[in-house]
This record gives structure tokens, C-alpha cells and sequence, in this order.
């Protein structure tokens, strides 16, 4: 083989390379990382929120993260994540999300209802 083309064969491979995992990322911020959601859910909401399988909330009236999917699908809060997400109660606060967040948190959210 002459060098040219083996050459132009490892570029091109590792070109490849160096693309795919940059695919993978996109593919992973749209369907989100539920591992993620998970610990900003924890940190973030936690304080009131049972965000885990068990547990009661922190605070009595927050619902338990596991229960939403009872009251609507969990999809439709990604609106309310990305506009800054107030309910008619003032002691939660107001919250706004970045779009990755909002993914990991809704994917996080979709683990709890199997
Ligand atoms: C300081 C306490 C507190 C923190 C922190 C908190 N919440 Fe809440 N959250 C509440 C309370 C209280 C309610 C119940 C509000 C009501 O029933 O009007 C609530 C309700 C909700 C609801 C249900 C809204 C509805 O109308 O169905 C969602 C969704 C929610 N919180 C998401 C979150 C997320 C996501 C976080 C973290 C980013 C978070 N909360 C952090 C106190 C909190």
C-alpha cells in the first residue's frame, strides 16, 4: 500500500473517531442522564422533596417526586423547568433550569414511574 493512502485511511479514521463520541453527547442531552437529574434533584430539591423510590418528604406538603407521573406525565414539566417553574405555594421557590438540566431531571423523573 503506499503511504498516501494509508495515510489518508488513519485520518480518516481517526477522524471518525474523534467525531463519534461527539454524536453520542448530543444523543445524551436530548434523551438526558437520569444519573444526573438524580444528584441535582438531591441537592437542589431534597431539602422538601423525597426524590428517591421511599422516603416522605422533608416538607409535608411537597410531593414526593415518585407521585407526579400520578398527576400528569412528567414531560409536561419541562416547560415549567425551562420558564422558571412557580406553583401556588410560596414556600417552593422559584426555579429555572438549563436545557441539560431540564432533560437530566425529566429522564430522572421517568426512572421513578417502572
Ligand atoms: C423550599 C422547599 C422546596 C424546594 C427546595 C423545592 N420545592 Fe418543589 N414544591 C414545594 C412545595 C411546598 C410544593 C407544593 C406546592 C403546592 O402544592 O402548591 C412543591 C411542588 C412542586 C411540584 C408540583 C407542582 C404542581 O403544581 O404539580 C413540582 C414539579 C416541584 N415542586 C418541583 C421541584 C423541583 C424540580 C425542585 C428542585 C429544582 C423543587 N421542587 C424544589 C417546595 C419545594
Amino acid at each position: 500500500m503506499d503511504r498516501r493512502a494509508s495515510f489518508a485511511t488513519a485520518l480518516s479514521l481517526g477522524l471518525l473517531f474523534a467525531v463519534l463520541p461527539m454524536v453520542d453527547d448530543c444523543q445524551a442531552e436530548t434523551r438526558g442522564n437520569p444519573a444526573l437529574g438524580l444528584i441535582f434533584v438531591r441537592e437542589n430539591c431534597g431539602g422538601c422533596h423525597a426524590v428517591g423510590r421511599t422516603g416522605v418528604s422533608p416538607l409535608a406538603i411537597a410531593p414526593p417526586f415518585r407521585e407526579l407521573h400520578l398527576r400528569y406525565p412528567v414531560e409536561n414539566l419541562s416547560e415549567a423547568f425551562a420558564e422558571g417553574i412557580v406553583t401556588g405555594h410560596p414556600t417552593m421557590p422559584e426555579f429555572r433550569l438549563e436545557a441539560d438540566q431540564i432533560g437530566n431531571v425529566i429522564a430522572y423523573l421517568k426512572s421513578l414511574e417502572r
